[in-house]
């Protein structure tokens, strides 16, 4: 399949930044006041930026850059001194019709700024009073699977559907970075403060950037500092091996320590704001403690006993498994490892470890039961882990808005609700923001392990390939930094700034292709919470059994009578025993366990009914129809409002568009399929199985 795709473009579509989001600031008089002197470079070169932003407001728009004297519009000022708001929030005092952002570092006032761009007109038309604003996340970061060489397998971006990287370009750090200072603006501008640069799975290329490319991650660090962005590694657990020429890389080593302590002051000496290192351990073929007979304890506060001097994290991956599993072996369950590994090392990770922990336990299935690491360490800072690429709900073909999801796991409460609903009580988001039942002291000072995602950029002339995905990396960082704001609203607030001067019927078509499309892609891929069916490999396209007989531990169990995977505690692998009251018993039960996750966590016969009343086999034909019928109105529908938005925007979207048709008949036709030989129960509607 072709696509006509423009990589490379020098001049990146501007997302949600175009010039005319800036009309209803860049027609006024603003004012910085921001004389006192900042503290560290990172300030300076924000505070920088932020002058940077005032002259092209005002600049293309037409007002002016006055003192605060001067009877401005909008006052920016920054308080060092102020006990206001936290570091990167900010104030708005709205008096006399006129507002005031305070903040106490350039970055809460670049936030400020950016809010108030976002509030448009009604930044100076709502109601007087003071808000405070804050990000409920202390840490939010996006997490890069770029590799400086073309990986022979996963090319350039490992998962990435968006073209090359922003950062590399065949071996080498681009020597043009400007493009990577944009992306940092457009961070800024939904919240996020932090980047891992290169991919967790650290190829021998990769493995160098810690030490003879200093000076090239530097230069990168310069490119994402101006908009607050602090830059992360992606580490290798054998470095000290294979960089540093030692014979071990076992955690307890003293030759270890004193390697990874040298290897940190290094870093800090030539990036002195760095993030810290990012590690996958024992995962997926990368080293990792286990080969010294060591746990991801010992490996974590190994890399951040090295970091501490310098006030540095490390985000170490929850996501360890046994990959070369026997799929004969039934007792073996994948979505055990996670927490069989590292809910017993709760309590012995040190004050800067970061345990960073996938939503589901399998592997960001399109829909699964949330993770139950989240309810199980209240003495560690957990980070929950999203993916803003869409390696498995359509790679940036398909358009599929991935907001109303987050928000869902977000929401999630671990432990059900007080009264006993499951629509209240402590939330995922309170989890990773250090406020989760029991947690311990130095978690909740921290604000927990906050959020992270996969990032689904490249350098794509729209940024993410299909340029509805734009709203996905939008809402994530919104998310980030507000979990309670309402997906629907988010999507409304991109369409507001990307497209300017959205027509009604614009918007509404917006809203009618992507509000539900995420349920849409669940519709026409794999049924009822029981994932994969995936090609192998690249992960596009069905292939009802393409991972059925492989070691990577996901199966479905598909045979004449049934489907599904028993992980009950009475016949099952037990897993429902991983979760706190409610849910181990929720999900036990047949009776209780939700529809869309039935599968996740039972086998059951075809002619099972379902709480809405159909069959499983049934419900698999009506949803496999009905989603390709949901796309088709999909097609339809932009057809009817394509010409208002530019040229590009609007051919990429027809072309990703009829792939996306395509590619969800050709699932429709191959799961009903599978299923109606296997079952040898018709269609009740009698509709074209093959
Ligand atoms: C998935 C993905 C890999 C990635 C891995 C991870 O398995 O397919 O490409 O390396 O997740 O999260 O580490």
């Amino acid at each position: 399949m072709t696509f006509d795709i423009d990589f490379g473009t020098p001049a990146p579509h501007a997302a949600w930044l175009p010039d005319e989001a800036f009309a209803a600031v860049g027609t006024r008089r603003l004012a910085l006041d921001a004389a006192a002197p900042t503290a560290t470079d990172l300030d300076r070169a924000v505070l920088a930026s932020l002058v940077t932003e005032l002259d092209r407001a005002t600049g293309t728009h037409g007002g002016a850059v006055v003192g605060a004297a001067d009877s401005p519009d909008l006052v920016l000022r920054l308080e060092p001194g102020s006990a206001t708001s936290p570091p990167d929030g900010f104030t708005v005092a709205r008096t006399d019709g006129r507002p005031t952002v305070t903040a106490r570092t350039p970055t809460g006032l670049l936030h400020g700024w950016f809010h108030v761009v976002r509030r448009g007109e009604a930044a100076f038309t709502g109601p007087e009073g003071t808000e405070q604003h804050a990000p409920a996340a202390a840490l939010r970061m996006l997490d890069h699977w770029d590799n400086v060489d073309v990986h022979p397998v996963m090319g350039q971006v490992e998962r990435g559907y968006s073209g090359g990287s922003i950062f590399y370009d065949a071996g080498v750090v681009r020597a043009d970075l400007t493009r990577v200072t944009a992306y940092a603006r457009l961070l800024a501008a939904v919240g996020i403060d932090r980047a891992c640069i290169n991919n967790v799975n650290v190829h021998a290329r990769e493995a160098r950037l810690l030490t003879d490319d200093l000076p090239e991650v530097a230069r990168i660090a310069a490119a994402l500092r101006p908009y607050g962005v602090r830059t992360h590694l992606a580490v290798s657990f054998a470095a000290p091996m294979t960089l540093g020429g030692l014979p071990t890389s076992d955690p307890l080593d003293d030759a270890v320590r004193a390697w990874w302590r040298d290897a940190a002051d290094r870093v800090w000496a030539q990036v002195p704001d760095f993030g810290g290192f990012v590690v996958k351990a024992d995962s997926e073929g990368q080293p990792g403690p286990f080969a010294y007979g060591r746990d991801h304890a010992d490996g974590a506060n190994l890399l951040a006993e090295a970091v501490a001097p310098h006030d540095g994290l490390v985000h170490w991956r929850a996501f360890v498994y046994n990959h070369t599993q026997d799929w004969r072996d039934r007792s073996t369950d994948r979505a055990r490892a996670a927490f069989d590994h590292f809910a017993p090392l709760d309590g012995r990770f040190a004050d800067n470890v970061v345990v960073q922990v996938k939503h589901g336990p399998l592997d960001f299935q399109t829909r699964e039961a949330v993770s139950p690491v989240l309810a199980a360490m209240p003495r560690t800072r957990l980070a929950l882990e999203l993916q803003v690429t869409q390696e498995y709900t359509g790679q940036q073909r398909h358009a599929c808005y991935l907001g109303p999801w987050w928000s869902e796991l977000l929401r999630f409460a671990p432990w059900g609700a007080d009264d006993g609903t499951t629509g209240g009580g402590t939330r995922v988001a309170d989890v990773v923001t250090g406020h989760g039942p029991d947690a311990a002291p130095g978690v909740a000072a921290a604000g927990g392990g906050g959020i992270a995602a996969v990032s689904n950029v490249g350098d794509d002339r729209f940024w993410t390939g299909h340029p509805f995905a734009q709203a996905n990396l939008y809402a994530f960082g919104r998310l980030t930094w507000d979990p309670t704001l309402d997906a629907t609203d988010l999507l409304d607030e991109w369409i507001t700034l990307t497209f300017p001067d959205t027509s009604a019927d614009l918007r509404a078509a917006l809203h009618a292709i992507l509000d539900d499309s995420w349920r849409t892609y669940e519709a026409y891929t794999a049924p009822l919470g029981v994932g994969f069916m995936v090609r192998p490999g690249h992960h596009y396209g069905p292939d009802v059994d393409g991972y059925e007989y492989t070691p990577w531990g996901t199966y479905h169990f598909a045979d004449r009578d049934g489907i599904g995977v028993d992980r009950t505690r009475a016949t099952g692998t037990g897993y429902t025993g991983q979760y706190p009251a409610p849910w181990r018993d929720v999900y036990e039960s047949l009776e209780t366990c939700p529809d869309d996750l039935l599968l996740f966590f039972h086998h059951v016969p075809y002619t099972h009914v379902l709480h809405s009343g159909v069959t499983v086999i049934q419900h698999v034909y009506d949803t496999h129809f009905a989603g390709v019928e949901q796309v088709e109105a999909m097609v339809a529908r932009w057809e009817e409002v394509a010409a208002e938005v530019p040229d590009d925007v609007a051919r990429r979207v027809r072309e990703r568009l009829a792939e996306q048709l395509r590619s969800a008949v050709e699932w429709r036709d191959q799961v009903n399929t599978y299923f109606l030989r296997k079952s040898g129960i018709p269609d009740a509607r009698g509709r074209t199985i093959y």
